[in-house]
């Protein structure tokens, strides 16, 4: 079955081509530079940007897969959730693409792809399992019962882990996004400098609170004497850094038990997500696991972070099963993984 995917819920534009789960091409153009400025994502240039961008990374893709349009069985799209302007700028394409070569169209849960990504990078990796979805726009625990069938165990209350990462990087002038910046920096620091608080982590449930630990890391960074020395930086990266590894670690531990309750015999926990791509993290996590039973995966980090090709094996998973979506689908900005 070949596919043509096609991303554009955020500041990446991409394009994919598989053949069940073989990657033929996979086209990324990262928006970074054109939002840099501006310390953030602006929406509209966004849109626009991913407006123009998207007929090169379709050739490129046609070019490197050497499918023909004529040959492909389906036009993939991200459906939500995600910017509303980028998304319909996506979807648009793809239900035009489809339209014209009368070929199968079906719109894909951006957070499914996340979830699912690691089942075709590591064949070993099959439901159940549990998920730990880290990125600038979530911060969720999830299990993954069976295909399709998603339970959702925490979110974040307040701002998504990656989101965090960005502020507190933007508050320390680092160059957007903050996340690998704010990485980079962490290595030159002393993560026991600055205690920082870690919301809800006594709360036997799962979810996540962010917002407290951005106030008080930028509070910080405000009572600092200006200018702000490089070794203050350094340490407040990786405090913070530290901070955000300890809690998810301390909610990962709630969520295996949960999962273990149900499944005594599974042991395969997967993080995926921007925030995923992050060494310390992976790190501090894989050491806590390592004399417990469970196996921790993540996707190669090329695919930890937005891509097409994890729209694309949705897709196929999804249109093996029978699914297809009609062209009355509309863009979603919100899309909960668990809800149809
Ligand atoms: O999954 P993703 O590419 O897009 C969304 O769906 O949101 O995640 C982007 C987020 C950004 O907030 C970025 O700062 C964060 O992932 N990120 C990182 C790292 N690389 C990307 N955060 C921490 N450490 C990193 N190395
Ligand atoms: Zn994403």
């Amino acid at each position: 079955m070949k596919i043509l995917a096609i991303e554009t819920s955020c500041d990446e534009t991409a394009v994919a081509i598989t053949n069940k789960e073989e990657i033929l091409a996979n086209e990324i153009f990262s928006q970074i530079k054109l939002h840099k400025q501006y310390g953030g994502i602006v929406p509209e240039i966004a849109t626009r940007s991913h407006i123009n961008e998207l007929p090169y990374l379709i050739e490129n893709a046609i070019q490197k897969s050497s499918i023909k349009l004529k040959e492909l069985d389906a036009i993939a799209v991200t459906g939500g959730p995600g910017l509303i302007g980028s998304i319909i700028s996506g979807l648009t394409y793809a239900k035009t693409l489809s339209t014209i070569l009368n070929k199968k169209f079906i719109a894909i849960n951006h957070l499914e792809g996340h979830a699912l990504i690691t089942c075709l990078t590591n064949k070993s990796i099959q439901p159940p399992f549990l998920l730990l979805l880290i990125s600038g726009g979530h911060s969720q625990i999830i299990i993954i019962h069976k295909q399709f069938k998603y339970e959702l165990l925490g979110n974040t209350l307040d701002d998504a882990v990656g989101e965090v990462f960005d502020k507190v990087g933007r508050q320390l002038k680092l160059e957007y996004p903050g996340g690998p910046e704010i990485e980079k920096y962490a290595k030159l620091g002393n993560d026991t400098k600055y205690i920082f608080p870690k919301p809800l982590i006594y709360n036997k449930n799962c979810n996540f609170s962010f917002s407290g630990l951005k106030t008080a890391v930028i509070r910080t960074i405000k009572k600092i004497d200006l200018p702000i020395k490089k070794q203050d930086t350094y340490n407040i990266c990786a405090s913070f850094q530290k901070t955000v590894a300890d809690i998810l670690i301390k909610k990962l531990l709630i969520a295996s038990d949960k999962f273990t309750e149900i499944y005594k015999d599974k042991i395969n926990i997967v993080i995926s997500g921007g925030v995923a791509s992050n060494k310390y993290i992976r790190n501090k996590i894989n050491k806590h696991f390592q004399h417990t039973k469970f196996n921790i995966d993540y996707p190669p980090t090329k695919l930890c972070t937005d891509n097409a090709v994890m729209i694309a094996y949705a897709a196929y998973k999804r249109l093996s099963e029978g699914y297809e979506s009609t062209l009355k689908f509309a863009p979603r900005s919100r899309w909960n993984i668990n809800e149809k």
